[in-house]
């Protein structure tokens, strides 16, 4: 049920040695070619790394769970692909929402198929573009890595007022998820 799967997808940052099947790889990049786009531009572009010396120098690109710096990947628990979200700047100047619902599209898929996968805007986008050889009039927006997870994060209640994830004395990520009764409004926006 799709609820389900979008409840208890977590963000995976540790990944298994095993690789990813390039017939699951295109089928993430088409279910987001497929998704939602503001006037139907379809502005996005999409670079899939699965070379085995790429995904090394890509790993050195990216910046990993901000608030827990003791909690990265090593190079064993590096992702097994990834992928890689342009704007056509020739289709249209900014990606609006269409970015944000693509990589959605991409991690739910992946997840549908037994993959981890985090989205990343923590990224060394001038190094990128020169590994990846991104030509001008393409901006790199997000970047999704994926693998086979070896990691079980979960989610949990805001403690304490703080939204940041923490790790529990078993090495489980914990990740605070605000309740429905702070965020739902119904009609019209009371405060009381
Ligand atoms: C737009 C966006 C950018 C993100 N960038 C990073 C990032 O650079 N590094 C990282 O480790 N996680 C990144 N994340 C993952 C978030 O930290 C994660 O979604 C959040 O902690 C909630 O966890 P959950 O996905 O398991 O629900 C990003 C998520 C989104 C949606």
């Amino acid at each position: 049920m799709i609820y389900e799967k979008i409840t208890n997808r977590r963000t995976i940052r540790k990944y298994t040695s095993k690789g990813v099947s390039k017939e699951i790889l295109l089928k993430c990049v088409d279910a987001a070619r497929l998704s939602p786009s503001g006037a139907n531009r379809q502005p996005l572009k999409y670079v899939i790394v699965n070379d085995q010396e790429l995904l090394k120098v890509v790993f050195s690109t990216l910046s990993w769970a901000g608030y827990l710096p003791e909690y990265q990947p090593s190079e064993e628990e590096m992702p097994r692909a990834y992928i890689v979200i342009l704007l056509d700047k020739n289709i249209r100047q900014n990606y609006g929402h269409d970015a944000g619902i693509a990589t959605m599209s991409i991690s739910m898929v992946a997840y549908d198929e037994g993959l981890g996968s985090c989205i990343l805007g923590a990224v060394d986008r001038e190094k990128l573009r020169g590994i990846l050889n991104v030509p001008d009039g393409l901006d790199i927006v997000l970047v999704v890595a994926l693998g086979y997870p070896d990691e079980n994060p979960i989610a949990d209640e805001v403690r304490d007022g703080t939204i940041k994830y923490w790790l529990d004395e078993n090495g489980v990520l914990h990740v605070p998820k605000r309740d429905l009764k702070d965020i739902v409004k119904w009609n019209v926006y009371h405060t009381s």
